[in-house]
This record gives C-alpha cells, structure tokens and sequence, in this order.
C-alpha cells in the first residue's frame, strides 16, 4: 500500500500551545475531516479568525470552518465540557458536524478528584496537571475497568460500571481524604443525560475514517499537548498520560500507520512550558516577561503564567527522529519582536561533555547545559504590519529574521512548510503550497 497523500498530521514538537490549533484551523480550509486523537480537556487550542477568538478543549479546530469533526477513540472526553462547546458553537450560528468514538474513554468526577490528590503525592515528581482527570481516566482505561462512550450511551451497562467503579474509587479517594463522598446516583443521571444528548453523535469512527480516507477524503489529524509531554517518549513523570504526537495515531484513531501521509511538527519561534518539569534554556530574566507578554504566554485552560525560554533544536531534533517529520512550522516569531540577540540552543553538555542525542531522563536533563548560538533580532511592529508583511509573502519578512530561519531549518535539516507571525489565520506565510 502506498503512503495516502490525503492525510497530514499537526503536531507541536515541545511542551504543548506551538499553535496546532492555529495551523490546523489553517490547513484545515483545505480539508474535508479533522480529527482529535489524543489527550482531552487538558487541551487547549486557540483559533483567531474573522474577528472571533475561538478556544477548543476537546472539539477538533476543523469546527471553526464547519468542516466534519471527529473525536476518536484515543480521546477522553469529558461530556459536559464537549457539551459546553457545542453550545457555544450553535450560539455562534455554526453548523456542527461532530462524530465520537463509541470506545473513547469518559471522564468522571472522581478522576478530576484523583487528579488532585495524587499530585499531592508525587513531590518533586508531580507534573503540574491541568486537574481535568486526565491521568485517572487513562489509568482506569489501561486497567480496564474504564467506562466508555458506549457505555455512556446504554444506561443500563452505565449503572453497572459506574456502581462498580464508584465502589472502588471511594475506597482509593478516602484513604487521602475520609470524609469523602459525592450523590453517585445524581452523576449517574447526568451522565445519562449526556449520553442522550450526545448519542445521535456516536458511530465506529475507526470504519468511518478510513472509508473515508479510501474515497480520497482530505483528513486532518490534530494532536493535543507535544511530543516532550508524550507518555512514552517525552519527558516522564513530568508529561501527560497519552501519546500526544503523531505516535498517537494510528493507536487513537484506528487508521494504520500505512495510511497516515504528512508529518507536520511545530515548534515556536521560543520555546514555553506549563507545569512542572526541567525547562533547559528558561529564561527568569526581564527578556522573559518580554516574551510572555508579547506572545500572550498565558495557559488557555488554566490561565497559569507559561514559563519560557530560548528555543531548543537538540530535544526538537530529538522529535522528528521519533515521529518521522517531514516538515515543520515554526509559529510566534512575531513575538520576539525587540529582543536581541535572540538565542538558540543547538546541544547539551554534561559534565563537560558534549551530548549525541537528547538524554530523556528528567534526572539527567537536571544535570545538562545548553550550548547556545546567537542571532541578530528583529524590530517591533505592530500588529496591522505583521499582517501587511504576512500578505505580502517570504520576501517581505525582517533580514535577520530569515537568517534565523535558515539556521533553524539547516540544524535541523528540516523544511520549513509555513511561518506564522500572528495569531489571525491571515497572519501566515506557506513556503510550500503543496503541503496539502
Ligand atoms: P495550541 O495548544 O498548540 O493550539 O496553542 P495555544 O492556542 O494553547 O497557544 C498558542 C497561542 O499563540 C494562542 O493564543 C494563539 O492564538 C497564538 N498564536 C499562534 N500562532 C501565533 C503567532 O504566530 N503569533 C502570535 N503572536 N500568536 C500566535
Ligand atoms: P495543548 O494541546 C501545554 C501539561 C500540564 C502538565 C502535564 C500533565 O493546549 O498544547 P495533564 O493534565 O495532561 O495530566 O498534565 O502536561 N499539559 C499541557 N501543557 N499544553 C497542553 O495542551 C497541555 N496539556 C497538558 O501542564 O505539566
Ligand atoms: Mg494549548
């Protein structure tokens, strides 16, 4: 079988917020389906575009565009959540075409709960979650005691599973806290709710995509969070509970590894991170609150300050090894705008020593230097002439700024596809207009 050329893969290459939504929304003009694959309400994806701000947890970025959306098997989904979503969608007059994953795990109140508790837990070994039962839900997913959407649709399987794994979770939650306790029989009729509303959504979405993708369907496959917070392949315990790179496919959706055409891994003009967790080149300085502020680094779910730092091609060399990247985006390199010079690091010593390959153990990441290069920065502008600049192509973009770009792209022998230097889905500059 040949490699389908009508699939693509968005997915961030550090710690999460690249703007997948961003290029998703923007490839997706170009599309038939985007699908979510991985992850769940921890997510949280941005989309600016004819004057509204669009923030999605858990619906696909295609949603702006009325495009088909999927949420697939690999997903968590917190019902309410994904409720609270459409609403907001139907209020903004936008047609909602979503299907779901009838084997897509559901979240429960007890997980969110759990999440909390266990964090308290893990000491210096705790990840800063977003607190969405995220992890728990995961967990009873690998456990098998999960309960999922089909489950969440047939009320009466629900009340056995649910019973069953209330029992169990009580007993887990009251050894942190005793006095423990919530009206199961009151979640279980709102979950029963949910699943009425949510019901006509429901199919095999694992059949429904790849006879799609057979007929020719143009599909967009948008991961959640970024491949330094991969369960597997990212750093760990610091990271999330899924495989939140384009590894996470073929597992989170159902379409075989063999169907999956373009790889397309993002990276940010910097690099930021939420949570916990060794951040190598942060930056704690003025120039830090310099680039929070001007690339507005401040979480979409829950709103905590993102630390930030230079950006960092020896752990992004690392993920296009893992995920196979075929080209990459880079985003907010407006967003360095006044700062000089800018910072790149291209390697890691430890101990003195030179490193091959990015080392993975956060103990041993605790014990590395970055060896960094420097570039000439760019001027400020304003907002209305990075979108001028954006209009009027590669050309038009600040001397230095592409000296920037050449040494990210040759370091990591790696094409640029598209530049972002905006939030607006205008503010987007394609290098190569046959990425899709
Ligand atoms: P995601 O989780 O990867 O979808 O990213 P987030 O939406 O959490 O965070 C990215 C933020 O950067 C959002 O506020 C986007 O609107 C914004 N953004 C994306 N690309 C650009 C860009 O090129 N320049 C600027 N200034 N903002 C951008
Ligand atoms: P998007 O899709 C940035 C981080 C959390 C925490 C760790 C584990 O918007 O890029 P979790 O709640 O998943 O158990 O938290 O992962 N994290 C994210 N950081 N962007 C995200 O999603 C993230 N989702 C989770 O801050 O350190
Ligand atoms: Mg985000």
């Amino acid at each position: 079988m040949e490699k389908m050329q009508n699939t693509i893969c968005v997915f961030g290459l550090s710690y999460g917020d690249e703007g997948k939504g961003k290029i998703t929304d923007y490839l997706a003009q170009k599309s038939d389906i985007v699908v979510r694959f991985n992850g769940g309400n921890n997510a949280g994806h941005t989309i600016n575009a004819d004057g509204i701000k669009y923030k999605f947890k858990l619906m696909p970025s295609g949603a702006v565009l009325e495009k088909e959306v999927i949420i697939a098997n690999g997903v968590v989904i917190d019902p309410k959540v994904l409720l609270d979503e459409m609403e907001t969608l139907k209020k903004l007059k936008k047609k909602i075409k979503l299907k779901i994953s009838s084997t897509a795990h559901v979240i429960f109140p007890f997980h969110i709960k759990l999440d909390e508790l266990e964090e308290l837990k893990k000491g210096k070994y705790k990840a800063g979650t977003t607190k969405r039962g995220i992890g728990p839900t995961y967990s009873d997913k690998a456990a098998r005691w999960g309960i999922r959407v089909f489950d969440l649709i047939h009320p009466e399987i629900l009340k056995i599973k649910l019973n069953n794994l209330y029992s169990i979770k009580k007993d887990l939650i009251r050894v942190y806290e005793p006095d423990w306790d919530v009206d199961i029989s009151q979640i279980y009729e709102d979950y029963v709710e949910y699943g009425k509303i949510l019901k006509p959504h429901v199919i095999d979405t694992a059949f429904y995509l790849n006879k799609a993708i057979d007929s020719g369907k143009k599909v967009v496959f948008e991961a959640a969070q970024g491949n330094l917070l991969c369960i597997d392949h990212g750093f760990y315990p610091h990271g999330t509970s899924s495989n939140s790179n384009s590894l996470g496919i073929s597992a989170g959706t159902g379409v075989p590894p063999k169907k999956i055409g373009k790889i397309i891994g993002i990276i940010k003009a910097y690099t930021s991170r939420v949570g916990e967790g060794k951040l190598t080149t942060e930056l704690f300085d003025e120039i830090a609150t310099q680039i929070r502020e001007q690339g507005h680094e401040y979480g979409t779910v829950t709103g905590r300050p993102r630390r930030v730092g230079w950006i960092d091609l020896f752990n992004i060399k690392y993920g296009i090894m893992i995920n196979g990247v075929d080209k990459i985006v880079i985003t907010l390199l407006d967003a360095l705008e006044g700062i000089n010079p800018i910072k790149m690091c291209v390697g890691y010593t430890r101990n003195g020593k030179k490193l091959d390959s990015w080392p993975i153990h956060p103990e041993i990441i605790e014990e590395c230097n970055p060896i960094y290069e420097e570039f000439e920065g760019w001027e400020s502008r304003t907002p209305e002439e990075w979108a001028r600049i954006a209009s009027v192509g590669y050309e038009a973009l600040p001397k230095t700024m592409k000296t920037y770009l050449d040494a990210i792209k040759e370091k990591l022998q790696t094409e640029i596809a598209i530049i972002s230097i905006g939030p607006d889905r205008t503010d987007t500059i394609v290098l190569d207009p046959s990425i899709f």
